[in-house]
């Protein structure tokens, strides 16, 4: 049987990589994002490929979202990759942070991953096991900031990786495993132009950890090459 994808943030950037490769290796995906009439890249991958769905999805609007008012196709979910992100503004140092901006950043990058994984539970493929991986980043590694400031986006990928953790252990008896995944620095709107490598590089290597991942993997922190990253 097809296996079955839902990804967020899966627009443009990382996420839209992730939706081609997803497809073109034969799976259905659903793709989630803000606004589905804009999305035109998705629009055209869905006159190609029947077995994707487009999903609005606005993680600034926990509040309003049930199972039911996503509209999910029938199918459950083999993997589940959150990936939608939100930086904040840049250059925030210490003394100039604006509570509003920061609950914001948490909202998408945090609350929402949890909030969703919640919400997809009774859609989860507990039969055949499923994948639920969060793209998390580096910088929210304690062992890796030797830079400090940060704080929004920081802190935001530090209390994800704690949310991966504490699934990988309450949701390990139903078969389900959890990762953390850095995506290294990409060129994208949010890496910028300096970044060191381009989406498909990423998310190939991504792929590959998610497709090879064990249940002794599962609860960690692993970047797109394989490699494990210290907390
Ligand atoms: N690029 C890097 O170097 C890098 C490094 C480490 C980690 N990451 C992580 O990788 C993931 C993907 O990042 P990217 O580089 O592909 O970034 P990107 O190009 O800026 O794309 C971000 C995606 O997240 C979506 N998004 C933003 N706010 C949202 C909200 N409120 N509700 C739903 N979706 C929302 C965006 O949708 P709209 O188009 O509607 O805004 C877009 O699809 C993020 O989690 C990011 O933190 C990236």
């Amino acid at each position: 049987m097809r296996k079955h994808l839902l990804i967020t943030g899966a627009n443009r950037g990382i996420g839209l990589t992730f939706v081609k490769a997803y497809l073109s290796a034969g799976w259905q995906v659903t793709a989630c994002c803000r606004s589905p009439n804009d999305a035109d890249k998705l629009l055209s991958l869905k006159s190609v490929y029947q077995k994707l769905t487009i999903v609005k999805l606005d993680l600034d609007e926990l509040d309003n979202i049930s199972l039911d008012s996503l509209n999910l196709p029938e199918e459950s979910f083999d993997l589940v990759i959150h990936n939608a992100g939100y930086y904040g503004p840049k250059g925030v140092s210490f003394g100039q942070v604006n509570l509003g901006e920061w609950r914001k950043v948490l909202e998408i990058n945090t609350l929402g991953p949890l909030f969703i994984t919640n919400l997809l539970y009774p859609k989860l493929n507990l039969t055949q096991g499923c994948t639920l991986a969060f793209i998390s980043s580096k910088v929210g590694s304690m062992a890796d900031n030797g830079s400090g400031g940060g704080y929004y986006y920081r802190s935001s990928k530090a209390a994800l990786n704690a949310v991966v953790k504490s699934l990988s252990i309450d949701l390990a008896t139903d078969g389900v495993k959890s990762v953390a995944l850095h995506p290294g620095w990409v060129l994208t709107d949010m890496g910028g132009p300096n970044a060191l490598i381009d989406t498909e590089t990423s998310v190939q290597g991504m792929m590959q950890v998610i497709d090879k991942l064990s249940f002794e993997q599962s609860g960690s922190f692993i970047d797109y090459q394989g490699k494990t990253i210290p907390w």
